[in-house]
């Protein structure tokens, strides 16, 4: 395990990364963005469902498989020797991007949505009694609301619901005045992936503090577009995945500071999180081991460790600015495309625009685009409460990567104006 002075020095050398953006040369590291897509050149307008990787990426895991393939933790042989130091080193990585405190608190899962259900059970589920809340807000992902319902179910707890306003922000006002000792635990998702939404995360956590009111973050969609620091920010649970940061699929983390994990039972069992195991009784292992029941994801991981050093490489102010100015750019093109809707007009948003166009169906649209090279989303995008609140049944979404590019947002608005005028 790495000392805290290490975790702290090795972060500011991370912030202060590279700051000027080759966007020629970033776009190389991507192979994928060379192919065609119906005869077009793929633009990539996807990144919020699933980010593009890097060659980095995908070689890491490719040698991982290719050279040191063994399980971790358990043998005295070398590869599994390498095999532990790769997935550790992954863990530690990760651990000085988002400035925790140690490695010990990050628990390696399967993304986000497994992060929100471990919390949801193992730390939540025993504190919960009838009359007990939880408070999430209106623009939350299902991954942020279900697990919450379901715990409901099983104390007799209830959830709340701090609303927003047409803008699609949340309405501080009113989530301060549903603050009390009654809320355990208050969920909120730091950008929305329906909306683009940035939330007053650190302030809210403020706000919760007065109570004592745990915070957990989603931190899903932030993650690959701004440096997140979680002891800034002062939650209490931090959830995120790989495949949105351009790491690979099947792999996330959950953070909290290791008070807190110590105290939580854990969540599964099974090999990896023990100690000693008798018919009569278990002991459980340390931190992390104790929430990382059985084999892990252990490619995903060291993939997950080559996206963050990828991201620490082109360094992340110099990618939130590239994704601020197309974020500004495509908003103004798209405000100018007539019957053209944008939802989600926030004052501060990040990396997402969702719009409806005319009358046309989104997934029409979404299949029209795609047949002039254009990957984007259509549907309700996990969030289904975010489609009530603005009266649609689904949105188009266009979403940006750090590979993005102005003239892909020309390439848009022609086929936007097309699709158009093919509807009539
Ligand atoms: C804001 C947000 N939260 C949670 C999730 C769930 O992430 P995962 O499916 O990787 O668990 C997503 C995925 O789209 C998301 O955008």
């Amino acid at each position: 395990m790495n000392s805290v002075s290490s975790a702290l020095s090795d972060h500011s050398a991370a912030r202060s990364g590279m700051q000027s953006f080759d966007i020629e040369k970033v776009r190389r590291d991507f192979p994928i963005l060379s192919r065609q897509v119906h005869g077009k050149p793929l633009v990539y307008f996807d990144t919020a469902a699933s980010a593009q990787r890097p060659l980095a990426v995908i070689e890491a895991t490719d040698r991982f498989y290719l050279r040191h393939n063994a399980n971790v933790h358990r043998g005295v042989h070398l590869l599994s020797q390498e095999a532990t130091d790769l997935y550790e080193s992954a863990r530690h990585g990760l651990a000085r991007f988002i400035n925790a405190r140690s490695d010990r608190e990050v628990i390696f899962t399967r993304g986000t949505t497994e992060s929100i259900n471990l919390v949801a059970q193992s730390f939540l589920r025993p504190l919960l009694a009838p009359g007990d809340e939880i408070l999430i807000t209106h623009m939350e992902h299902h991954s942020n609301i279900v697990p919450w319902q379901m715990v409901c179910e099983q104390t007799g707890a209830s959830l709340k619901v701090a609303p927003i306003n047409e803008h699609g922000e949340l309405e501080m006002e009113a989530l301060e005045s549903m603050l009390s000792e009654r809320v355990k635990l208050l969920g909120i998702v730091q950008i929305s992936n329906a909306l683009g939404t940035v939330n007053p995360v650190q302030r809210v956590c403020q706000l919760a503090k007065k109570f004592s009111i745990p915070v957990l973050v989603d931190g899903a969609q932030a993650m690959p577009h701004q440096q997140v620091d979680v002891q800034a920010l002062g939650c209490d649970f931090y959830c995120l995945s790989g495949h949105k940061m351009y790491g690979p699929t099947g792999i996330g983390a959950l953070w909290a500071p290791e008070e807190i994990l110590e105290d939580m039972p854990p969540w599964q069992g099974g090999g990896e999180m023990i100690t000693q195991v008798t018919f009569e009784r278990t002991t459980y292992n340390e931190l992390p081991a104790k929430f990382e029941a059985g084999t892990p994801n252990i490619a995903g991981s060291i993939g997950l460790g080559a996206a963050v050093d990828y991201l620490n490489s082109l360094g992340m102010d110099a990618i939130a600015s590239h994704e601020s100015r197309l974020l500004e750019t495509a908003t103004r093109r798209l405000s100018e495309v007539e019957d053209l809707r944008i939802i989600g007009t926030a004052r501060h948003k990040a990396g997402v625009i969702s719009f409806t166009l005319g009358d046309i169906h989104p997934h029409d649209l979404g299949t029209v685009i795609d047949h002039h090279g254009v990957a984007l989303r259509t549907g309700h995008h996990c969030a289904m409460p975010v489609m009530q609140f603005f009266n649609v049944p689904a949105t188009a979404r266009v979403s940006f990567g750090l590979y993005n590019t102005e003239e892909e947002i020309d390439i848009l608005i022609d086929a936007l104006q097309k699709t158009r005028g093919m509807f009539g």
